[in-house]
Protein backbone atom coordinates (compact mmCIF):
# COMPACT_ATOMS: atom_id res chain seq x y z
CA UNK A 1 0.00 0.00 0.00
CA UNK A 2 2.61 2.24 0.76
CA UNK A 3 4.67 1.58 -2.48
CA UNK A 4 1.46 2.70 -4.18
CA UNK A 5 1.20 5.70 -2.53
CA UNK A 6 4.65 6.72 -3.01
CA UNK A 7 4.44 5.43 -6.94
CA UNK A 8 1.25 7.94 -7.50
CA UNK A 9 2.62 11.41 -5.68
CA UNK A 10 6.41 10.13 -8.22
CA UNK A 11 4.05 10.13 -11.45
CA UNK A 12 1.45 13.15 -10.45
CA UNK A 13 5.61 14.96 -10.01
CA UNK A 14 6.85 14.45 -13.56
CA UNK A 15 3.58 15.30 -14.77
CA UNK A 16 3.19 18.96 -13.20
CA UNK A 17 7.08 19.11 -14.28
CA UNK A 18 6.46 18.31 -17.67
CA UNK A 19 3.71 20.93 -17.77
CA UNK A 20 5.29 23.77 -16.33
CA UNK A 21 8.08 23.22 -18.52
CA UNK A 22 5.61 23.31 -21.90
CA UNK A 23 4.29 26.46 -20.38
CA UNK A 24 7.63 28.01 -19.93
CA UNK A 25 8.60 27.64 -23.41
CA UNK A 26 5.02 28.42 -24.84
CA UNK A 27 5.77 32.03 -22.96
CA UNK A 28 9.13 32.43 -24.35
CA UNK A 29 7.91 31.33 -27.99
CA UNK A 30 5.14 33.93 -27.55
CA UNK A 31 7.08 37.17 -26.26
CA UNK A 32 9.76 36.19 -28.84
CA UNK A 33 7.26 35.91 -31.67
CA UNK A 34 5.50 39.39 -30.53
CA UNK A 35 8.95 40.85 -30.94
CA UNK A 36 9.65 39.92 -34.09
CA UNK A 37 8.82 42.89 -36.77
CA UNK A 38 6.41 41.57 -40.14
CA UNK A 39 7.90 42.96 -43.31
CA UNK A 40 5.24 45.90 -42.90
CA UNK A 41 6.36 46.98 -39.44
CA UNK A 42 10.17 46.92 -41.08
CA UNK A 43 8.92 49.56 -43.77
CA UNK A 44 6.85 51.13 -41.21
CA UNK A 45 10.05 51.53 -39.02
CA UNK A 46 12.09 52.91 -41.44
CA UNK A 47 10.09 55.65 -43.13
CA UNK A 48 9.41 56.87 -39.27
CA UNK A 49 12.85 57.71 -38.99
CA UNK A 50 11.93 59.99 -41.85
CA UNK A 51 11.29 63.39 -40.79
CA UNK A 52 9.36 65.90 -43.29
CA UNK A 53 8.29 69.57 -42.99
CA UNK A 54 5.98 71.35 -45.35
CA UNK A 55 5.59 75.13 -44.67
CA UNK A 56 2.96 76.86 -46.58
CA UNK A 57 2.92 80.74 -46.95
CA UNK A 58 -0.54 80.97 -44.25
CA UNK A 59 -1.02 78.31 -42.04
CA UNK A 60 -5.06 78.21 -41.19
CA UNK A 61 -5.76 78.86 -44.78
CA UNK A 62 -8.43 76.83 -45.87
CA UNK A 63 -6.57 75.90 -49.21
CA UNK A 64 -3.34 75.06 -47.63
CA UNK A 65 -5.33 73.27 -44.86
CA UNK A 66 -6.58 70.72 -48.12
CA UNK A 67 -2.57 70.34 -48.96
CA UNK A 68 -1.80 69.49 -45.57
CA UNK A 69 -4.08 66.84 -45.25
CA UNK A 70 -3.29 65.35 -48.75
CA UNK A 71 0.60 64.95 -47.30
CA UNK A 72 -0.51 63.81 -43.56
CA UNK A 73 -2.87 61.06 -45.71
CA UNK A 74 0.61 60.20 -47.43
CA UNK A 75 2.58 60.18 -44.58
CA UNK A 76 0.29 57.62 -42.60
CA UNK A 77 0.55 55.39 -45.21
CA UNK A 78 4.56 55.63 -45.24
CA UNK A 79 4.70 55.83 -41.69
CA UNK A 80 6.23 59.35 -42.21
CA UNK A 81 6.34 62.13 -39.25
CA UNK A 82 5.20 64.96 -41.00
CA UNK A 83 5.56 68.28 -39.28
CA UNK A 84 3.40 71.41 -40.87
CA UNK A 85 4.21 75.13 -39.73
CA UNK A 86 4.34 78.57 -41.88
CA UNK A 87 3.46 81.64 -41.23
CA UNK A 88 0.00 82.83 -39.48
CA UNK A 89 -0.39 85.21 -42.01
CA UNK A 90 1.13 85.80 -45.33
CA UNK A 91 5.24 87.19 -44.55
CA UNK A 92 7.40 86.40 -46.55
CA UNK A 93 10.51 87.07 -44.09
CA UNK A 94 8.73 85.16 -41.02
CA UNK A 95 8.10 82.07 -44.04
CA UNK A 96 12.25 82.31 -44.89
CA UNK A 97 12.91 82.13 -40.94
CA UNK A 98 10.69 79.27 -40.63
CA UNK A 99 12.50 77.59 -43.00
CA UNK A 100 16.10 78.40 -41.75
CA UNK A 101 14.55 76.97 -38.28
CA UNK A 102 13.74 73.46 -40.42
CA UNK A 103 17.01 73.21 -42.32
CA UNK A 104 18.84 73.79 -38.99
CA UNK A 105 17.35 71.01 -37.15
CA UNK A 106 18.15 68.69 -39.89
CA UNK A 107 14.93 67.23 -40.99
CA UNK A 108 15.25 64.80 -43.53
CA UNK A 109 12.93 66.79 -46.26
CA UNK A 110 11.43 70.15 -46.87
CA UNK A 111 7.92 71.01 -49.00
CA UNK A 112 7.54 74.68 -49.42
CA UNK A 113 6.82 77.52 -52.37
CA UNK A 114 9.14 79.43 -54.29
CA UNK A 115 7.20 82.74 -53.77
CA UNK A 116 10.05 84.85 -54.84
CA UNK A 117 12.87 84.70 -57.00
CA UNK A 118 14.58 86.70 -54.67
CA UNK A 119 14.20 85.61 -51.37
CA UNK A 120 13.15 81.82 -52.14
CA UNK A 121 15.87 80.38 -54.58
CA UNK A 122 19.07 81.24 -52.60
CA UNK A 123 17.33 79.89 -49.29
CA UNK A 124 16.04 76.66 -51.23
CA UNK A 125 19.89 76.27 -52.48
CA UNK A 126 21.21 76.37 -48.83
CA UNK A 127 19.28 73.62 -47.63
CA UNK A 128 20.08 71.78 -50.92
CA UNK A 129 23.63 72.56 -49.62
CA UNK A 130 22.72 70.63 -46.78
CA UNK A 131 21.41 67.62 -48.68
CA UNK A 132 18.04 68.12 -47.56
CA UNK A 133 16.02 67.92 -50.24
CA UNK A 134 13.67 70.13 -51.38
CA UNK A 135 10.13 69.29 -53.27
CA UNK A 136 8.46 72.87 -54.13
CA UNK A 137 4.84 72.39 -54.18
CA UNK A 138 2.47 75.10 -55.25
CA UNK A 139 4.29 77.48 -56.62
CA UNK A 140 8.27 76.46 -58.34
CA UNK A 141 11.33 78.22 -58.08
CA UNK A 142 12.40 76.78 -61.58
CA UNK A 143 16.00 78.80 -61.08
CA UNK A 144 16.76 76.85 -58.11
CA UNK A 145 18.50 73.58 -57.22
CA UNK A 146 15.04 72.36 -55.56
CA UNK A 147 14.66 68.56 -56.14
CA UNK A 148 11.40 68.27 -57.52
CA UNK A 149 7.87 70.66 -58.01
CA UNK A 150 4.41 69.47 -57.83
CA UNK A 151 1.14 71.44 -58.34
CA UNK A 152 -0.49 73.73 -60.93
CA UNK A 153 1.31 75.17 -63.85
CA UNK A 154 -0.07 78.46 -62.96
CA UNK A 155 0.64 80.48 -66.06
CA UNK A 156 -1.79 78.01 -67.44
CA UNK A 157 -4.25 78.42 -64.92
CA UNK A 158 -4.18 82.34 -65.67
CA UNK A 159 -4.10 81.70 -69.58
CA UNK A 160 -7.55 79.26 -69.08
CA UNK A 161 -8.85 81.73 -66.90
CA UNK A 162 -8.77 84.46 -69.44
CA UNK A 163 -9.79 82.39 -72.29
CA UNK A 164 -12.96 81.49 -69.89
CA UNK A 165 -13.59 85.14 -69.52
CA UNK A 166 -13.68 86.08 -73.34
CA UNK A 167 -15.75 83.30 -74.08
CA UNK A 168 -18.46 84.09 -71.18
CA UNK A 169 -18.39 88.00 -71.76
CA UNK A 170 -18.54 87.42 -75.46
CA UNK A 171 -15.67 89.24 -75.74
CA UNK A 172 -17.02 92.41 -74.46
CA UNK A 173 -15.39 93.21 -70.67
CA UNK A 174 -13.92 95.83 -68.92
CA UNK A 175 -11.81 93.47 -65.96
CA UNK A 176 -10.55 94.41 -62.68
CA UNK A 177 -7.98 92.27 -61.19
CA UNK A 178 -7.57 91.64 -57.98
CA UNK A 179 -4.19 89.28 -56.71
CA UNK A 180 -3.16 87.40 -53.63
CA UNK A 181 0.09 89.52 -54.06
CA UNK A 182 2.02 91.41 -57.20
CA UNK A 183 5.40 90.12 -56.29
CA UNK A 184 4.76 85.97 -55.20
CA UNK A 185 5.71 84.54 -58.76
CA UNK A 186 2.07 82.00 -58.99
CA UNK A 187 -0.01 84.86 -58.41
CA UNK A 188 2.15 86.99 -61.25
CA UNK A 189 2.13 83.79 -63.73
CA UNK A 190 -1.82 83.73 -62.97
CA UNK A 191 -2.32 87.43 -64.13
CA UNK A 192 0.25 87.20 -67.16
CA UNK A 193 -1.41 83.92 -67.97
CA UNK A 194 -4.95 86.03 -68.34
CA UNK A 195 -3.49 88.87 -69.81
CA UNK A 196 -1.61 86.85 -72.60
CA UNK A 197 -5.06 85.16 -72.88
CA UNK A 198 -7.03 88.39 -73.90
CA UNK A 199 -4.60 90.72 -75.17
CA UNK A 200 -6.03 90.04 -79.09
CA UNK A 201 -9.61 90.54 -77.78
CA UNK A 202 -9.96 94.15 -78.86
CA UNK A 203 -13.47 94.32 -76.41
CA UNK A 204 -11.57 93.39 -73.39
CA UNK A 205 -9.75 96.06 -71.24
CA UNK A 206 -8.05 95.55 -68.07
CA UNK A 207 -9.18 98.63 -65.87
CA UNK A 208 -7.00 97.94 -62.63
CA UNK A 209 -4.73 95.52 -60.85
CA UNK A 210 -4.74 95.26 -57.03
CA UNK A 211 -3.38 93.45 -54.49
CA UNK A 212 -5.03 91.33 -51.51
CA UNK A 213 -2.60 89.93 -49.35
CA UNK A 214 -4.56 86.39 -49.95
CA UNK A 215 -7.13 87.45 -47.16
CA UNK A 216 -10.85 87.56 -48.30
CA UNK A 217 -11.03 91.36 -46.39
CA UNK A 218 -8.34 92.79 -48.59
CA UNK A 219 -10.06 91.46 -51.51
CA UNK A 220 -13.27 92.86 -50.53
CA UNK A 221 -11.98 96.17 -49.96
CA UNK A 222 -10.41 96.34 -53.18
CA UNK A 223 -12.85 95.67 -54.95
CA UNK A 224 -15.05 97.62 -52.99
CA UNK A 225 -12.77 100.92 -54.37
CA UNK A 226 -12.08 100.27 -57.68
CA UNK A 227 -16.08 100.27 -58.15
CA UNK A 228 -16.17 103.48 -57.08
CA UNK A 229 -13.41 104.44 -58.78
CA UNK A 230 -13.96 102.79 -61.92
CA UNK A 231 -17.87 102.55 -62.59
CA UNK A 232 -17.61 100.92 -65.79
CA UNK A 233 -15.64 97.37 -64.31
CA UNK A 234 -18.59 94.73 -65.26
CA UNK A 235 -16.15 91.58 -64.68
CA UNK A 236 -13.33 90.68 -61.84
CA UNK A 237 -10.32 87.98 -61.86
CA UNK A 238 -9.49 86.85 -58.44
CA UNK A 239 -6.34 84.92 -58.48
CA UNK A 240 -6.18 83.34 -54.72
CA UNK A 241 -8.24 80.93 -53.37
CA UNK A 242 -9.90 83.86 -50.99
CA UNK A 243 -10.16 86.79 -53.75
CA UNK A 244 -13.19 85.88 -55.56
CA UNK A 245 -14.90 84.95 -51.89
CA UNK A 246 -14.11 88.81 -51.47
CA UNK A 247 -15.45 90.05 -54.33
CA UNK A 248 -18.35 88.14 -53.92
CA UNK A 249 -19.07 89.53 -50.56
CA UNK A 250 -19.32 93.32 -52.19
CA UNK A 251 -21.04 92.45 -55.52
CA UNK A 252 -23.54 91.29 -53.43
CA UNK A 253 -23.85 93.99 -50.72
CA UNK A 254 -23.35 96.79 -52.68
CA UNK A 255 -23.42 96.23 -56.14
CA UNK A 256 -26.67 94.51 -56.92
CA UNK A 257 -28.05 96.44 -59.55
CA UNK A 258 -25.27 95.89 -62.43
CA UNK A 259 -24.40 92.23 -63.72
CA UNK A 260 -21.24 91.27 -62.67
CA UNK A 261 -19.04 89.13 -63.66
CA UNK A 262 -16.79 86.86 -61.50
CA UNK A 263 -14.19 84.26 -61.85
CA UNK A 264 -12.02 83.11 -58.99
CA UNK A 265 -9.48 80.61 -58.37
CA UNK A 266 -10.25 77.01 -56.22
CA UNK A 267 -13.29 75.34 -55.09
CA UNK A 268 -13.27 76.07 -51.17
CA UNK A 269 -16.85 75.38 -49.82
CA UNK A 270 -17.48 79.42 -50.27
CA UNK A 271 -16.50 79.43 -53.68
CA UNK A 272 -18.74 76.77 -54.61
CA UNK A 273 -21.50 78.19 -52.75
CA UNK A 274 -20.98 81.40 -54.50
CA UNK A 275 -21.14 79.26 -57.77
CA UNK A 276 -24.46 77.41 -56.86
CA UNK A 277 -26.13 81.32 -56.70
CA UNK A 278 -24.63 82.58 -59.74
CA UNK A 279 -22.74 85.15 -57.94
CA UNK A 280 -19.48 83.76 -58.96
CA UNK A 281 -19.23 82.60 -62.67
CA UNK A 282 -16.09 80.21 -63.02
CA UNK A 283 -13.55 79.40 -61.36
CA UNK A 284 -10.11 77.58 -61.86
CA UNK A 285 -9.67 74.16 -60.00
CA UNK A 286 -6.80 73.03 -58.26
CA UNK A 287 -5.65 70.03 -56.55
CA UNK A 288 -4.66 70.92 -53.39
CA UNK A 289 -5.34 67.44 -51.51
CA UNK A 290 -3.30 65.77 -54.50
CA UNK A 291 -0.22 68.26 -54.01
CA UNK A 292 0.25 67.58 -50.40
CA UNK A 293 -0.55 63.79 -50.92
CA UNK A 294 2.18 63.40 -53.82
CA UNK A 295 4.40 65.83 -52.49
CA UNK A 296 5.26 63.48 -49.46
CA UNK A 297 5.20 60.04 -51.82
CA UNK A 298 7.85 61.63 -53.94
CA UNK A 299 10.01 62.89 -51.29
CA UNK A 300 9.83 59.65 -49.60
CA UNK A 301 11.24 58.10 -53.41
CA UNK A 302 13.80 60.76 -53.18
CA UNK A 303 15.38 59.75 -50.38
CA UNK A 304 15.31 56.19 -51.57
CA UNK A 305 17.03 56.83 -54.62
CA UNK A 306 14.23 55.81 -56.79
CA UNK A 307 13.71 58.24 -59.89
CA UNK A 308 11.28 61.65 -59.29
CA UNK A 309 10.41 63.91 -62.67
CA UNK A 310 11.90 67.31 -61.75
CA UNK A 311 7.89 68.95 -62.60
CA UNK A 312 4.98 66.95 -61.98
CA UNK A 313 1.62 69.55 -62.96
CA UNK A 314 -1.03 68.85 -61.06
CA UNK A 315 -4.75 69.27 -62.85
CA UNK A 316 -5.95 72.51 -63.41
CA UNK A 317 -9.54 73.31 -65.64
CA UNK A 318 -12.24 75.63 -65.14
CA UNK A 319 -15.25 75.20 -64.15
CA UNK A 320 -19.23 76.49 -64.08
CA UNK A 321 -21.94 76.24 -62.41
CA UNK A 322 -23.21 73.55 -64.58
CA UNK A 323 -20.00 71.58 -63.78
CA UNK A 324 -21.38 70.82 -60.23
CA UNK A 325 -21.36 68.47 -57.85
CA UNK A 326 -17.52 67.84 -58.41
CA UNK A 327 -15.42 64.89 -58.62
CA UNK A 328 -13.55 63.63 -56.17
CA UNK A 329 -14.37 65.39 -53.38
CA UNK A 330 -11.02 65.16 -51.34
CA UNK A 331 -9.21 68.00 -53.44
CA UNK A 332 -12.35 70.61 -52.28
CA UNK A 333 -13.74 69.50 -48.94
CA UNK A 334 -12.67 71.47 -45.82
CA UNK A 335 -12.36 69.65 -42.74
CA UNK A 336 -10.29 70.72 -39.62
CA UNK A 337 -9.08 67.69 -37.49
C1 LIG B 1 -2.84 79.49 -54.21
C2 LIG B 1 -2.03 79.41 -52.98
C3 LIG B 1 -2.38 80.54 -52.06
C4 LIG B 1 -3.86 80.54 -51.78
C5 LIG B 1 -4.23 81.73 -50.93
C6 LIG B 1 -4.31 79.54 -53.91
O1 LIG B 1 -5.01 79.78 -55.08
O2 LIG B 1 -2.58 78.38 -55.08
O3 LIG B 1 -0.67 79.51 -53.28
O4 LIG B 1 -1.65 80.49 -50.86
O5 LIG B 1 -4.56 80.60 -53.00
O6 LIG B 1 -5.52 81.69 -50.47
Amino acid sequence: MRKRWKWIIYASSIVALVASASFTIYCAWKVYAYHQPGEREINEHENNAYHFVLVPEELDNDYWRLVEKGAKAAAKETGVHLEYVGPRQANIDEHIRILEKAAASKVDGIMTQGLTEKEFTPMINRIIEKNIPVVTVDTDAPTSKRTAYIGTDNYYAGFIAGRALAEDMRGKANVAIITGSLTASHQKLRVQGFKDAVKKEKGIRIIAVEESNITRIQAAEKAYSILKKHPEVNAFYGTSALDAIGIAKVIEQFHREKETYIIGFDTLPETIHYLQKGTIHATVVQEPYEMGYRAVKAMVDIIKGNDVPSVTNTETKVIRKQDLPLRPARNYEVKHD
